[in-house]
């Protein structure tokens, strides 16, 4: 079987996805269920059914593209990724696995390979955390990862709940429904870029994902007491930012009294209310993301966060409320599926090296019903979530031939 990749379709795809932007060019924003976001799955869609896959979408929006093999009851293959994208992003984060996955099946059809196991292409419903403040919705609630209770109740900015969202996008069903039954997936390979810069540096085109990072995210709200930056002395304020500012610092203090490389603590957002220039913050909401590749030690940073923000609430007399929204354990790759990559990169005479995701995946919640492995290719400088991420097409090529070899294994 002889894969031959069309890398011109599959670039000028990509652009045309990144098309489909809220961002100012080169900027790509697609924010789950925006106008823009609907715009672009249905782009995809129409993609997958012109290349004769079977479409379906599910209540959370995951949207499912199969080519059936001979033996339709037999658990699928699985691959694909997600194309929302954080404000202000590049053109290939998840993209490349939706449409590399695409492009894989599309070679392997091509190819006059046929499948056992149906090859099944997955596009996850927010992958990125913008909109409901947690990452990988479609498949932790496909995964049963996420209670649909929990789901329920999940609200964006606005305060505008899932339900309703999906809702007014057109998205129906119950999310009772999305769980996938026991056995649906014999395997899942994600195709993703690397976002660090390792590959690059060592000058190697593949890597091969052998664990996945134990994420966390925090909301922690401070609460002061407001008033009137003129007429409030400094022995009587209790200013909630100066207390998140402490806090912010304690946070990244966690972090690094592990002393480990894999240890990682950001705060990405801080609203500060009213936000006036002449009035003293009386509140203050931080999001915390917190990431190791060893569960304890991850956990270890969240109590000393813990222990920072409640000597903080006393030194400044406010008061501080943190609510968990994820704590995930980490995931590992199976060796098997991690062993028919490598054998595709020998055959091809392509150097890999295993490596750690440090960002998280869908993978990382399709590992919780299925095996899973990810393949990773060098982007320029590491950057990612950024205009100027970018991976040449010959990179892209590389993984697209790797991973459709490995579908086809495993589908064999
Ligand atoms: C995924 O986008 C992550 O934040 O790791
Ligand atoms: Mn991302
Ligand atoms: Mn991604």
């Amino acid at each position: 079987m002889s894969i031959a990749v069309d890398q011109e379709r599959l670039s000028r795809e990509i652009e045309e996805l990144a098309a489909i932007s809220d961002g100012e060019v080169p900027a790509v924003t697609r924010v789950v269920f925006t106008p823009t976001d609907l715009k672009a799955r249905d782009w995809l869609m129409a993609k997958c059914k012109k290349a004769g896959l079977t479409v379906r979408q599910d209540p959370v929006g995951n949207i499912f593209a199969r080519w059936t093999g001979s033996q339709p009851d037999a658990p699928a293959v699985g691959t694909g990724s997600h194309i929302d994208a954080i404000p202000n992003a590049g053109k290939y984060d998840g993209v490349v696995g939706v449409l590399g996955g695409l492009e894989a099946i599309r070679s392997l059809q091509a190819s006059g390979f046929r499948p056992k196991h149906s090859i099944e292409l997955l596009m996850f419903t927010s992958e990125e955390p913008t909109r409901f403040g947690i990452g990988c919705l479609g498949s932790r609630l496909l995964s049963g990862s996420l209670s649909v209770n929990k789901a329920r109740k999940l609200a964006d900015r606005d305060g505008i709940l899932l339900e309703e969202v999906r809702a007014n996008a057109g998205v129906t069903g119950a999310l009772e429904e999305v769980k996938l039954p026991d056995g649906y997936y014999k395997a899942f390979v994600e195709l993703h870029i690397e976002q660090g810069p390792l590959l690059e540096q060592q000058n190697i085109p593949l890597g091969l994902v052998t664990h996945i990072a134990a994420p966390a995210s925090l909301r922690i709200s401070i609460e002061g007491e407001g008033g009137h930056a003129g007429a409030v002395l400094m022995p009587e304020r209790r200013d909630a930012l100066c207390a998140a500012a402490e806090l912010i610092l304690a946070i990244e203090t966690a972090a690094r009294a592990s002393n480990a490389r894999d240890s990682v603590a950001t705060v990405g957002i801080c609203t500060v209310f009213p936000g006036a220039v002449n009035s003293i913050p009386s509140r203050v909401q931080l999001s915390v993301d917190v990431r190791d590749t060893n569960l304890e030690r991850r956990d270890e940073i969240l109590r000393r966060i813990r222990a920072a923000g409640q000597n903080v609430a006393a030194q400044r007399q406010v008061v501080l409320d943190e609510e968990v929204l994820n704590a995930d354990a980490p995931a590992e790759c199976a060796t098997s599926i991690v062993e028919t990559l490598a054998e595709s990169c020998k055959k091809h005479q392509l150097n890999f090296m295993p490596m750690v995701s440090r960002a998280y995946h869908d993978s990382l919640f399709m590992s919780r019903i299925t095996a899973v492995a990810m393949l990773f290719i060098p982007c320029r400088n590491g950057y990612s979530h950024r205009p100027d991420e970018y991976v040449s097409s010959e990179e892209i090529e590389r993984g697209v031939i790797v991973l459709a070899e490995t579908l086809a294994s495993l589908a064999a």
